[in-house]
């Protein structure tokens, strides 16, 4: 994906986009640029491979006169079509340099555009699909029925356009007016006092205004700095608006004294958790943010799939094992980027749970829309408000994790845990495979929770310890069983993106299919042992698991329950979690493996919050 930023108001525009750029750096790192208009009718842009720094080192060597205009359109990359190089940078220009578009998605159908233009003579100067988009609005605005006027240029070239796109348009006949259009990918209006804002999230404009407005699917937005007027991308109709104000503040979104966003995010989650609880238990009763679906359709539903992407996909997993056990529902968990292509028998008895933080998730929102075509019901599990993904369910609850900056989810997978145990409460509640003062205790224990992430917080030096000493590892094996597996998955991924090792997750009981070849001695394997109050068949398997894996000769890193001294003697290494029900064991477990990543990352030299090759959210298949 790609932060997109545009501006127009009475302030230079370069600092504010500059700024925005900074905020939405986590949504793509491979370059930066800028357009800004000036009042002399010229179109003044810069654009640089690498960070926003890099840009704002190569904006020093301008003019400043030549970027002193009021309005302006910035945007980070994250490369798709094409090498991250200057070239490749938006934003792109037509041929008379007149027209200017940052681009953010994919415009699917870019190559018979391309040769289009090729073929009336026009010379494309990046290998981006997103150039096409800037020549053919300046063709529109040069000749034909929309000729001079800039708006209708805009939404007569989104009506050739295929695929997923946010498209931010300037003109520098129009000093003082920003185009913008989306289409499943997402678009937020900044409303403040005589300016006013577009970004590819709030972060972009949060320190000048809470006033925010969704731009909703296929929509066109036209800002001033005395207004906006969203439209629809076909007929040009008003449509119907929906304004929101940002509940978090400048402070969330800076690291607050942390070196990276990743370890001030990872010390947010007790917040995270007990956020995502608020307000959701009203009487006795599970609440959900947004319901369109009655009490009926949830008490016929008969088959739940949850879909979802890395690590929210893990936390589907951990879904699995809370609602069959509550609710006695078969579940099944699918990535999304499969779900679609296999043909799953869905049907409107079928409830089908999206988790996303972003909500911008191609392969999530393509697994909803497939669901919603088969007739499915789809329940979404999201932390941003308005996003795609929950504005097409049927039923939505928001993890209230706050903005997550690094890139390596922490805070939002716990979340996101939380609200699939309430989803998992809530169809307990309307099937009535609980009663309500059994819905109470569970959730009482949920409540708990917190103060318990709080307490793993505070041990992890030891773990951190661990991390330097274990920097030259050639690989780290994770191995769990029941809840513990999604944790030893996500522990393994943590590692991955972080520090760029080897690393997998196991079940624990497959290592003797296979995995337990990799053995050898020395070689460090994290091992999530389930409750020994908990179910006493699950502790003693993964006793013998242990076992196994010492005889071999590899370290073990044992992840157990305070107390738990029948695993002590086969731990090289102990880290211990408070006790705490079985099922929501991946609340605590999680948290060290997380810092051990991190940690690790940092040891290596690594961006902790960067990873090379990734962005925060993947808006392309
Ligand atoms: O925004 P989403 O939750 O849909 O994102 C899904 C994955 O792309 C995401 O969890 C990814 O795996 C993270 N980088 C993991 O840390």
């Amino acid at each position: 994906m790609c932060g997109i930023v545009g501006y127009v108001g009475h302030r230079p525009a370069l600092g504010v986009v500059v700024e925005a750029l900074r905020r939405m750096e986590y949504r793509g790192y491979d370059s930066a640029g800028v357009a800004i208009l000036g009042e002399d009718g010229k179109l003044a842009v810069e654009r640089r491979a690498g960070s926003p720094q890099v840009l704002v080192d190569a904006l020093a060597d301008h003019d400043p006169a030549e970027f002193a205009g009021t309005a302006g359109i910035g945007h980070t990359r994250w490369a798709t079509h094409g090498r991250p190089t200057d070239r490749n940078a938006h934003p792109h220009r037509d041929a008379t340099g007149e027209f200017a578009v940052v681009h953010n998605g994919i415009i699917e159908n870019f190559i018979p555009l391309r040769a289009e233009l090729e073929a009336a003579g026009i010379e494309l100067e990046s290998d981006t699909d997103s150039e096409v988009a800037a020549h053919l609005v300046a063709l529109a605005y040069a000749e034909g029925p929309t000729a001079g006027d800039f708006v209708a240029s805009v939404r007569s070239v989104l009506q050739r356009l295929e695929g997923a796109f946010t498209l931010v348009f300037a003109h520098a006949g129009h000093p003082d007016t920003i185009v913008a259009a989306r289409r499943s990918t997402p678009l937020v209006i900044g409303v403040g006092e005589g300016e006013m804002f577009l970004g590819s999230d709030v972060a972009a404009f949060i320190e000048h205004t809470r006033e925010a407005v969704e731009l909703g699917q296929d929509q066109v937005v036209v800002i001033t700095a005395d207004g906006y007027k969203v439209t629809d991308f076909f007929g040009g109709e008003d449509v119907e608006i929906r304004p929101f104000t940002i509940d978090w503040d400048l402070k969330a979104a800076e690291k607050g004294g942390y070196n990276y966003f990743m370890l001030k995010e990872i010390q947010e989650q007790p917040q995270a958790v007990a956020e995502t609880l608020m307000g959701h238990l009203v009487d006795g009763e599970i609440i959900l943010d947004e319901q369109r679906l009655s009490a009926q359709d949830l008490r016929d539903i008969d088959k739940v799939f949850v879909v979802a992407c890395g690590t929210a996909y893990h936390s589907g997993l951990v879904a699995k094992y809370a609602i069959e056990h509550w609710t006695r529902l078969p579940v099944e968990v699918e990535l999304a980027s499969e779900f679609r292509y296999r043909d799953p028998v869905l049907g409107q008895n079928t409830l089908v749970v999206a988790i996303s933080q972003s909500g911008e998730t191609a392969d999530t929102l393509e697994a909803v829309r497939h669901a919603k075509d088969q007739g499915a019901r789809v329940l979404a599990v999201c932390n941003t408000n308005g996003a795609q993904i929950p504005r097409e369910a049927d039923a939505v609850l928001y993890t209230r994790a706050g903005p997550e900056i690094g890139v390596a989810s922490t805070k939002c997978f716990l979340a996101q845990v939380t609200a699939n145990y309430l989803v998992g409460l809530a169809l307990a509640q309307a099937r009535g495979t609980k009663y309500q003062d059994e819905i109470m205790r569970e959730f009482a224990e949920l409540e708990a929770m917190p103060e318990l992430i709080e307490k793993v917080l505070g041990t992890l030096d030891p773990v951190r310890a661990l991390a330097r000493e274990l920097k030259d590892s050639p690989a780290v094996l994770f191995v769990g069983r029941h809840v513990g597996y999604p944790v030893a998955l996500e522990g393994a991924l943590k590692l991955k993106e972080l520090a760029y090792m080897h690393a997998e997750g196991f079940a624990a009981g497959e290592l003797k299919h296979g995995p337990i070849a990799l053995l050898e001695d020395g070689l460090p394997v994290f091992v999530v042992m389930p409750s020994p109050k908990g179910r006493a068949v699950l502790h003693s398997k993964m006793l013998s698991n242990i076992r196994e894996i010492q005889a071999r000769g590899a370290r073990t890193i044992v992840i157990a329950e305070e107390g738990d001294e029948l695993v002590r003697p086969f731990a090289d290494h102990l880290i211990e979690i408070p006790a705490c029900p079985t099922l929501l064991q991946p609340l605590l477990s999680t948290v060290p493996l997380q810092a051990f990543a991190a940690e690790l990352a940092e040891a290596k030299g690594y961006d902790v919050d960067k990873p090379r090759n990734l962005a925060k959210a993947v808006v392309v298949e």
